[in-house]
């Protein structure tokens, strides 16, 4: 197949390696890629958000296929564009894509369709905002409704910094102040062809910037995949991924059906195992970065098979996708200051020894420049990933890839799956 891959994150470049790996053999374009997936890919230089210009590329081209890595694509329209002229594409359409757009949005369909969440308020003004964190108590939980790529949330025992948070975000609309959910998190993820999904296997993210789960939130700086931990809790794998489809992925999907804007693509469920059951703290309309690191490369059916199928209507034909027992661990390296103020131009050295380490491969996320001469260019600069068949051996080659990449003020967590090393 002809497959255009729309992004230039770790992510993207995970999905292309998943689509490379497939014995069928196809052709990968990438728009705007990075330095890593330009070594994999040919790099298209095409206005990733323009909806016009990714419809006339994708019809001039023959593209067979569309992947929409990011959000901001599904929310420019994208998607819809691309539908509309008839052209597989995997991403939702701009209204369903407000599951991860708008809270408020996902509140609504979660109450609507009877799945489980935390009790939230909606808030305008500081009176209700003051209103709601005292109702719920600490740990405080406050979200700008909107994108703020996981910048907008703030968790905390400190009355005045949650107020002070939701000072920042209500003069561009309103906030979200949530009760605190407490127990671990699971990131699982769905193909969604509007009507039928199908459950990928679950993976754990550490947002926090540093070890021990100090630090800001960040878009996620590390992941492993499976969670074998879930064999005590569940009784396995399977039984918990039936359980959340059953009562979350499903009642969703058909609520957005219902109401005329039908999901297509990978619908995202962030979730928090309480004593009290299984609740969403979130949806994404888009594959998880880090997760998809660590969840692709497990992967035994064509991942292309599967997201075409969901882009055309026809995932109930298929079954559901096989994971290898390989465990995975990722690591990401950010650049120094991230998430607040990221350094950028440094140069990257080391790559090609981090990537000799057994078991192990890179997916770049932001970096410019050739194979001499590589730059970071943003805060998460790539992703280190190990696979191996124990989280030990997975986590050991992680970390020796990672001491021989060279990145001046680099920062990243030594302590990713740390907890799930096996006796
Ligand atoms: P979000 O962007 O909504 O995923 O929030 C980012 C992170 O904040 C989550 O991954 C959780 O670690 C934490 N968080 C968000 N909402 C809650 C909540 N209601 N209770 C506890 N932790 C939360
Ligand atoms: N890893 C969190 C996210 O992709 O939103």
């Amino acid at each position: 197949m002809r497959i255009l891959v729309l992004g230039s994150g770790a992510r993207e470049h995970a999905i292309i390696l998943s689509l490379l790996s497939e014995e069928a053999g196809h052709e990968i374009f990438a728009a705007p890629g990075n330095a890593g997936i330009a070594q994999d890919a040919i790099i298209v230089y095409l206005d990733a958000n323009d909806p016009v210009a990714v419809t006339a590329y994708a019809n001039t081209q023959n593209i067979h296929l569309v992947v929409i890595g990011p959000e901001a694509p599904l929310v420019a329209g994208v998607a819809d564009a691309l539908r509309s002229r008839g052209i597989p594409v995997f991403g939702p359409g701009k209204a369903a894509a407000q599951l991860e757009g708008s809270k408020a949005f996902a509140k609504r369909i979660m109450e609507a369709a009877g799945v489980p969440t935390g009790r939230a308020a909606r808030a305008v003004s500081r009176a209700e905002v003051e209103a709601a964190i005292d109702e719920f108590g600490a740990p405080y939980v406050v979200k700008a409704d909107g994108l703020a790529a996981g910048k907008g949330v703030i968790v905390t025992t400190d009355r005045d910094e949650a107020l002070a948070h939701a000072d920042t975000y209500l003069p561009h609309g309103a906030v979200l102040v949530e009760e605190f959910l407490s127990g671990p998190e699971v990131s699982l993820f769905f193909l969604s062809d509007g009507d039928h999904v199908l459950p990928l296997s679950p993976a754990q993210d550490f947002k926090r910037l540093r070890d021990g789960d100090a630090g800001p939130n960040t878009g996620g700086m590390g992941a492993y995949s499976p969670l074998p931990w879930l064999l005590e809790r569940f009784g396995g794998e399977d039984a918990f991924v039936d359980l959340v489809t059953r009562d979350v992925a499903e009642p969703v999907i058909r609520q957005l059906d219902a109401e005329g804007t039908p999901f297509i693509g990978l619908l995202y469920a962030g979730l928090i195992l309480t004593d009290d059951g299984v609740k969403v703290i979130e949806f994404n309309a888009r594959f998880g970065d880090p997760e998809t690191q660590v969840v692709l490369p497990r992967l035994v059916d064509p991942l292309s098979e599967l997201l075409l199928a969901a882009a055309s209507g026809h995932l109930e034909d298929l079954a559901r996708p096989a994971f290898a027992d390989a465990v995975a661990v990722t690591v990401v390296l950010a650049s120094e200051g991230y998430p607040q103020a990221p350094i950028t131009g440094r140069a990257l050295t080391g790559l090609d020894a981090a990537a000799a380490v057994d078991g192990v491969h890179l997916a770049h996320a932001a970096t410019a420049g050739s194979d001499d001469a590589l730059v970071a260019t943003g805060g998460r600069v790539l992703n280190v990933v190990g696979l191996g068949t124990t989280f030990a051996e997975a986590r050991e080659r992680t970390y020796r890839a990672l001491d021989a990449i060279g990145l001046e003020g680099g920062q990243f967590r030594t302590d990713i799956a740390a907890g799930v090393v096996e006796g």
